[in-house]
């Protein structure tokens, strides 16, 4: 689809849900709510987004001006890529229309495909996410990580980061929950994790879309998590008029993956409407 091949898993039969990941994940963080979601009576559909998992990431760009040459040979794989990418699935899955969840870069992928296919979405959820774009200070953040990955692989990054994705009571209480989020990021592939992260520097702002949104709308976060905290969710809650607004606790940023049972508890209860 689209110049790349999509790997995506599904479970259930029903009202169909999409699952979009976080960064740098794959599908894989949403083993839970693929269970549950069929369980309940759903359709449950999980794509590996562009560049992450096992959907690479193809369009080469070139104008990233003074960088080495691998630097330069990263592609880019853009938030509205992914959801052309996402609506590209349904079709070939033959899907008219699709509940839309999206956890952090998913939630950006959400709000893209809210604004390109506002006729294919029946219900929104947005994780752990934020409408504003990055500042200058935030990109510079992104590419510097993007050179570390691409000369030292994806462990500096996983160390850097999992304190802040996980809650205190994750990281001493679920090894296998911490187990899985390591994993998910030492196995990603440097190139497509840089692509995906260069896409998320090069998002639009996503505040002027909040009024514009006219379907239920579950917005998530956790009461730990530091990376997009609760007054991100509060903004979104405030901008979109049918939204609710559920925090879990001991949960940070990963709340679909520490606290399955919360989370799925709310899928199922802005599906079931
Ligand atoms: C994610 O979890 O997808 C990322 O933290 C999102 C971001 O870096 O903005």
């Amino acid at each position: 689809m689209r110049g790349t091949e999509i790997a995506f898993t599904e479970s259930g039969k029903g009202v169909p849900v999409v699952l979009l990941h976080g960064y740098p994940f794959d599908k894989s963080m949403w083993s839970e709510q693929l269970e549950a979601l069929a369980a309940a009576g759903f359709r449950a559909i999980a794509p590996d987004l562009r560049g992450l998992g096992e959907t690479v990431a193809p369009t080469l760009v070139g104008d990233f001006a003074g960088e080495s040459p691998i630097l330069k040979s990263v592609p880019l794989a853009t938030m509205d890529d992914m959801a052309r990418d996402t609506a590209a699935l349904l079709d070939h899955l033959r899907l008219e229309q699709a509940v839309i969840c999206g956890l952090s870069m998913g939630g950006y992928v959400a709000f893209e495909f809210m604004h390109l296919f506002p006729e294919r979405v029946v219900g929104l959820v947005l994780a752990g996410t934020r409408a504003p774009a990055d500042n200058e200070q935030e990109k510079a953040g992104r590419e510097q990580q993007v050179q570390t990955m691409l000369r030292a692989g994806m462990v500096p990054i996983s160390i850097a980061t999992l304190p802040k994705l996980l809650a205190k009571r994750t990281l001493a209480e679920k090894p296998d929950v911490v187990k899985r989020v390591r994993a998910m990021i030492t196995r990603s592939d440097p190139k497509g994790a840089a692509a995906a992260q260069r896409g998320m520097a090069a998002r639009r702002d996503y505040t002027q879309d909040l009024a514009n949104i006219n379907v239920p709308t579950l917005i998530i976060v956790g009461r730990e998590d530091s990376i997009r905290p609760i007054a991100d969710a509060e903004f979104m809650h405030q901008g979109i008029r049918n939204s609710r607004l559920e925090i879990i606790e001991d949960a940070a940023h990963m709340t679909n993956m520490e606290q399955p049972d919360a989370f799925n508890q709310m899928l199922a209860s802005l599906i079931n409407k």
